[in-house]
Formats: C-alpha cells, sequence, structure tokens
C-alpha cells in the first residue's frame, strides 16, 4: 500500500513584485537579484491569505482527484504562516472546501514543510489509518518578511501549492528526512515567545520593555550559511534516498527541489552530475514560496503535461530548523 499523488492545485496572489520595485526601497538592481539568485519576480498577497490561497490550490487538486470534499480523511497544512496561531490552517481550509469528514492539523518545517507533510500523509496511508489526504504547501511571507534587510526581502514570494493522495497499490518507497538544531540561527524569524523578543511576560502590571521590545521581526539569515547547507545536504540526502531504493540518478526523470535560489539548483545538479534539464524551475517567477514551491512546480508540471504516468520524481527540501529531505514517487496521473 502506498498514497499516489491523483490530483495537484496552486494558487498565487495577483499581485506582482519585480526586482526593478524592489529597488525602489532598497539598495539593490534587478541585475544583482538575478545574478546570485536567479528571481526576476514573486506574488504578494494582498487580498489573498494563506488559508485562502490553500482552499483554492485544495479545491483544484481535488476537482482534478474527481473526489468530493467529504471523502478527505485528512488535510495536512504546511506552512510557517498560518493566519492564525489558532485555528490552524488546516481548520480553515477543510470549512472552506466543506471537507467535514477530515482531521486536520498544521506542520510547520519552514521551507521543508511540503517534503515533511508528504512523507507523514504517506506514514498515515502506509499504515492503514486514513485513505485520502490533502497535502498542502501554503505560505504569505510577504507578512513576517524585514523589507528593510536587502540580503533576505529579495528572495521571498506568497503562494499556495497542494496534491490529494489516495492509497492504493504499489511500490512503498523509502523517503528520508534530517533536522540540525544547532544551525538554527543561520535561518530564523522570531516569534511572540521568543527569547530575543523582549518580553519578560504576559501577568497584567509586569512591566515590558519600552519601545518595540527588542529586535525587529522578521526573517534573518546568514546567507552563505544557508547556501553551504543546501547545497552539501540535498545531494547527500538525494543520494541517501536513491540507495535505499536500489536507484541511480539516471532513473529519475525529473528533480523537483525547494525553489529557493538558482544557483543552489545548479549546483545540486552538478554534484548529482546529472544534467540541469532534469531539474525544473520556476523560482523565476515566485521567488522562494517556502512550503509552497514544490507543489507549485508540481502542478506546473502536471498541468503543462511535463509529467508522464510512470514517471520517476525525487522531491527534495531543504531550509530552516535547519531541516532537509527526499522522497522518491512515481507519477500516478
Ligand atoms: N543587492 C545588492 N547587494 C547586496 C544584496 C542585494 N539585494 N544583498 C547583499 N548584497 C551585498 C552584501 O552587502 C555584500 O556587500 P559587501 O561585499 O560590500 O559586504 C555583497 O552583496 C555580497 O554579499 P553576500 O551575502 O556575500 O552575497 P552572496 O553571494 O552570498 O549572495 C544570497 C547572497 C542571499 C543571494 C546568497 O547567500 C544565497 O542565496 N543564500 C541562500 C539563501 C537561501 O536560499 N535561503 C533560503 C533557503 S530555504
Amino acid at each position: 500500500m502506498t498514497g499516489v499523488i491523483c490530483g495537484t492545485g496552486a494558487c498565487v496572489p495577483d499581485r506582482i513584485l519585480d526586482n526593478n520595485e524592489i529597488a525602489e526601497f532598497v539598495d539593490t538592481s534587478d541585475q544583482w537579484i538575478q545574478e546570485r539568485t536567479g528571481v526576476i519576480r514573486r506574488r504578494i498577497a494582498v487580498k489573498e491569505t494563506t488559508s485562502s490561497m490553500a482552499a483554492e490550490a485544495g479545491r483544484q487538486a481535488i476537482e482534478e482527484a474527481g473526489i468530493k470534499p467529504e471523502e478527505i480523511d485528512m488535510i495536512l497544512a504546511a506552512t510557517a504562516t498560518p493566519d492564525h496561531i489558532f485555528p490552524c490552517a488546516a481548520c480553515e481550509i477543510q470549512e472552506k472546501l466543506g471537507a467535514v469528514n477530515a482531521v486536520c492539523f498544521d506542520l510547520n518545517a519552514a521551507c521543508s514543510g511540503f517534503l515533511f507533510a508528504y512523507q507523514t500523509a504517506q506514514a498515515y496511508i502506509v499504515s492503514g489509518m486514513y485513505r485520502t489526504i490533502l497535502v498542502v504547501g501554503s505560505e504569505c511571507l510577504s507578512r513576517i518578511v524585514n523589507w528593510e534587510d536587502r540580503g533576505t526581502c529579495i528572495l521571498f514570494g506568497d503562494g499556495s501549492g497542494a496534491a490529494v493522495l489516495r492509497a492504493a497499490e504499489g511500490r512503498n518507497w523509502v523517503s528520508a528526512a534530517h533536522s540540525d538544531g544547532k544551525g538554527g540561527p543561520a535561518l530564523l524569524c522570531q516569534g511572540p515567545n521568543a527569547e530575543e523578543s523582549g518580553k519578560t511576560g504576559n501577568l497584567p502590571g509586569q512591566a515590558q520593555p519600552e519601545g518595540d521590545g527588542g529586535k525587529r521581526p522578521g526573517i534573518s539569515m546568514d546567507g552563505k550559511a544557508v547556501f553551504q547547507f543546501a547545497v552539501r545536504k540535498v545531494p547527500e540526502v538525494v543520494r541517501e534516498v536513491l540507495d535505499a531504493n536500489g536507484l541511480t540518478a539516471e532513473d529519475i526523470d525529473w528533480f523537483i527541489l525547494h525553489q529557493a535560489n538558482k544557483r543552489i539548483v545548479e549546483s545540486v545538479a552538478k554534484r548529482l552530475k546529472t544534467d540541469i534539464s532534469k531539474f525544473p524551475m520556476n523560482l523565476q517567477e515566485y521567488g522562494n514560496t517556502s512550503s509552497a514551491s514544490i507543489p507549485i512546480l508540481l502542478n506546473e508540471m502536471n498541468r503543462r503535461g511535463m509529467l508522464k504516468k510512470g514517471q520517476k520524481l525525487m522531491m527534495a527540501g531543504f531550509g530552516a530548523g535547519l531541516s532537509w529531505g527526499a522522497a522518491v514517487l512515481e507519477w500516478g496521473i
């Protein structure tokens, strides 16, 4: 028993923010951003939210799967930017889709989120606990980006992607995932309870520090450290998954990597001694959409007819945590 993807969907905000527009408020240029990252433009949520985009992506995936929302046993939303701390995004998506029989929860593994959620969904299906699972990656990163930091604000975008997994007879591929909490400071976004927020508590009458209580919120990153981590760990985990399944890189038709940076994808391809044409990219259009990037790309390839039944896909995610992982699947649509 395994989970087979039988429908995909994606939704991105209408508002396009290109590099030239960013260069109007931070000291950067279209040329610098394109050369260092490959990003040309990204989408920014204005009226859209994490759950509204996720529901639209989910609706498309359900439609393609040819099922009713009531048939979904579980909604798993990978997000680091839910609309609310609670209820979770997955419950909000459930309500919007009318998936009344689904159990719903969120999973935060930053840019590895979709990959980890896919593995979690597979584990539920393989155990026999659930048969039909909607996995969504959805982010409004523009809400947590520090728009004064040119080192990070150029990288990220908003969007959502989804896939429906259904239990079917088939090979249960081995996947892999890893975390390294020691690397946490390399890519960090402080939350309301973070030590560095300077807050001392919330009891009535308790004194709070002056001003904003500490560091400006938003994503902070050691770009070089994250780059080094990605180009070392992604090929490593891809090889781990290939070996565990008795496959070689030649057996894989498409490598669907988290869309963080063109130079990272190119470097991974080189280290795996595999032609770059097997590494599709759309980061030039959307930037880094974190947990949404893999399912947005998967949906784009699916809708363009690039994926053929029986082809082998290798998905690989990496990001804050630090965290990274890979999973191989056979395309079933
Ligand atoms: N525009 C122009 N100059 C910029 C800039 C920008 N947007 N951002 C940084 N710079 C400057 C720096 O200030 C530095 O100037 P200095 O030499 O005068 O100090 C110079 O460019 C080089 O900066 P550096 O940080 O060393 O650049 P880099 O080659 O490492 O590229 C990243 C920066 C962020 C593009 C790169 O490190 C990267 O892609 N890292 C991975 C990030 C990532 O993918 N994160 C998410 C993973 S899920």
